[in-house]
């Protein structure tokens, strides 16, 4: 590095062992209020700053590469999904994109685990019992649910998070299947069975874990002609991405029992999330938290690190994406 340390405009409250690597080794524009900068704000902040450092709260699309300061060289994400980047746009514009894969996987795929447990075990509607002092009763017809163990787990995108997931539902004694759009190395599958298409998964299913990026071949995959294909009582999770989901489908499916069950951590249009989750008794609703250990925090803020020094040192960043 030169004498005069890269300027980083970081976009929200990190970790503070992250701040303060990022004190130490760069001149850094922190956001120690957390406050979220829509695309004029961010370009404004970014007026001599040599690098961004967002989560995927901040959108970079064409529209703002257009307007980005040239000083900008590198967006180094503080997330592993990067479909709020538009890298064409990122590409035309010189600018080096990269995430922060492999530290969240483990986190994500707790939540999985959360998910689905919270879904197959009325989780929701119990603790809302409790906390609102309406729990009046026992008896065996209360609050019966679905067993998670030894049943079959279909997950879409067995990549990285989707791995995890594998071998934390083997715990639960889950024989695992799995769609990608290629066949893993047989080795990385751990015994999954393969199915090549989506459609001859679904009806094996009794619980369905979304774990696909989101791109244009995935966004709206889970939709009515496939929810229709689910076995019946199967119970949906998904910890990836909103846009994996028809949400007019889902909904639909959830009112009329296939899904029985849905648990979902991330939507379409977040925080403002189709109002209608809400009031069915058969989901089970996370805030986008999938990632949200203090592990997992840290770890993602140095994975971002290491991607801005090994920049600034004329090297190639580890996570390059774009
Ligand atoms: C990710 O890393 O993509 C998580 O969704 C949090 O941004």
């Amino acid at each position: 590095m030169t004498d005069k340390k890269p300027v980083i405009l970081v976009t929200r409250k990190l970790p503070d062992a992250v701040e303060a690597r990022l004190a130490r080794d760069y001149e850094a524009r922190l956001n120690p209020y957390d406050t979220l900068f829509e695309a004029d704000e961010l370009i404004k902040r970014a007026e001599g700053a040599d690098a961004i450092l967002p989560c995927h709260t901040e959108h970079f699309g064409a529209d703002v590469f257009e307007r980005l300061p040239d000083s900008v060289k590198i967006i180094a994400n503080f997330s592993v999904g990067y479909d709020h980047v538009d890298t064409q746009a990122a590409k035309k514009a010189g600018v080096v994109i990269t995430n922060t894969p492999d530290v969240l996987s483990d986190a994500t795929a707790e939540i999985v685990m959360l998910l689905m447990l919270g879904a197959a075990r009325r989780a929701g509607e119990g603790e809302n019992l409790v906390r609102t002092a309406t729990w009046k009763d026992w008896s065996p017809a209360f609050m019966v649910g679905t067993q998670v163990t030894g049943k079959t787990l279909g997950i879409v995108g067995l990549g990285r998070v989707g791995k995890v997931v594998a071998a934390r539902a083997r715990g639960f004694a889950m024989t695992v299947i799995y769609h990608n759009p290629t066949r893993q190395p047989e080795a990385e599958e751990d015994g999954a069975v393969y199915y090549e298409k989506l459609e001859d998964m679904l009806p094996q299913c009794d619980f369905l874990s979304l774990n696909a990026p989101n791109l244009p071949s995935t966004r709206g995959m889970l939709n009515a002609e496939r929810i229709a294909l689910l076995s019946e009582g199967a119970i949906v999770v998904n910890a990836a991405r909103g846009t994996l989901v028809d949400d007019d489908a889902l909904i639909a499916g959830l009112k009329a029992g296939k899904p029985a069950a849905a648990g979902l951590d991330v939507y379409n249009n977040e925080p403002d999330i189709d109002p209608r989750y809400k009031e069915l008794p058969n989901t089970f609703l996370l805030p986008h938290i999938g990632s949200a250990t203090a592990e997992t925090r840290d770890a993602m803020g140095f994975r971002a690190l290491d991607n801005l020094d090994a920049f600034f040192a004329g090297k190639e960043p580890g996570d390059r994406v774009a």
